[in-house]
């Protein structure tokens, strides 16, 4: 689209508006001319409508624009995603942070800031680091260590890029490779662990084919049922949380049940799902057993 534009002057309202006309949609239209502008924030870009773009920013939005209409998400297109409060960058080495994932670690945060004058964290399967990182920038500087892991190395490289990009929080950040609590330093005990593990069934028909077709397949299956991590992480959870810590699990909406019984069996209490935005129950939580100590 912009190839011909190339060697003229053209604004950036010229371009959005040519490359909504393009992709017909325009608030995707205008984040990728965000980017491509290098805008740091929205209000920036309004400010720029009427400049004229750089060749340089032009071949930026046409290189963007080949892998939007090859059908490549928008935010590895991007690069970059919002989650809560935090920009992260992203790529095809993560999962995309989802809106409820937002929610999941609303209620982390809910729970770690209850507990002082300091809080153990563990964000187990970190992708992009969203959970354990949005905990970080949100609780009290003082007193707070999240630890976030991952058993992918090319994971917890992306994570890595985002502690550096949160300024003075990521002092409270350490990053571990390795499976679920195994990757976690074994003579600590936690006051919350939070993950949001691959839940998918193998096979599953409900899978929507961007996901399937895009994201790691790591970050999404767990077995015929879509169960086996959430079995490890309830099952090996309770031993390295402290009396009255939390788990939060991220569940796929079909499985309240039975996460629901495995916690029970597992000893945990207080047991209860949380639903997300769209009314589906999402957010498994329990608190760990008395036996714990
Ligand atoms: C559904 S993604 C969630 C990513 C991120 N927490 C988020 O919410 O956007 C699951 C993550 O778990 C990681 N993972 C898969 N198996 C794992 C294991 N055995 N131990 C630790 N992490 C694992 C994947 O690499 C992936 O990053």
């Amino acid at each position: 689209m912009a190839d011909e534009l190339h060697n003229q002057t053209v604004t950036w309202r010229e371009l959005w508006n040519e490359t909504a006309d393009l992709i017909g949609d325009r608030a995707h239209a205008r984040w990728l001319c965000e980017v491509a502008s290098s805008s740091a924030r929205p209000d920036e870009f309004l400010a720029e409508l009427d400049q004229a773009a750089t060749v340089r920013m032009v071949s930026h939005l046409d290189a963007m624009l080949a892998r939007y209409r090859a059908g490549e998400p928008v935010q590895y297109v991007l690069g970059q995603w919002s989650f809560r409060h935090i920009e992260l960058a992203i790529d095809r080495r993560v999962l995309i942070p989802r809106p409820e994932t937002e929610l999941v670690a609303e209620v982390a945060i809910e729970k770690a800031a209850a507990i002082g004058p300091t809080r153990l964290i563990a964000d187990l399967g970190t992708g992009s680091g969203a959970i354990g990182l949005a905990m970080a920038y949100e609780l009290p500087r003082e007193g707070t260590t999240v630890w976030i892991t991952d058993v992918s190395a090319d994971a917890l490289d992306v994570a890595r890029s985002n502690i550096a990009g949160l300024g003075p929080a990521g002092r409270n950040v350490r990053a571990a490779l390795g499976s679920w609590l195994d990757a976690l330093p074994a003579d600590e005990l936690f006051d919350v662990i939070v993950a949001n593990p691959p839940y998918v069934a193998v096979d599953s028909p409900d899978l929507e084919k961007a996901v399937g077709d895009w994201e790691p397949a790591g970050a999404l299956f767990a077995g015929p049922d879509g169960l086996d991590d959430i079995r490890t992480i309830v099952g090996e959870s309770t031993s390295r949380l402290r009396k009255g810590g939390w788990l939060i699990l991220e569940i796929g909406a079909d499985q309240s049940e039975p996460v629901r019984e495995l916690m029970a069996a597992a000893g945990y209490v207080d047991i209860e799902v949380r639903p997300d935005l769209a009314g589906l129950d999402r957010i498994a939580i329990g608190r760990a057993p008395s036996s714990t100590t």
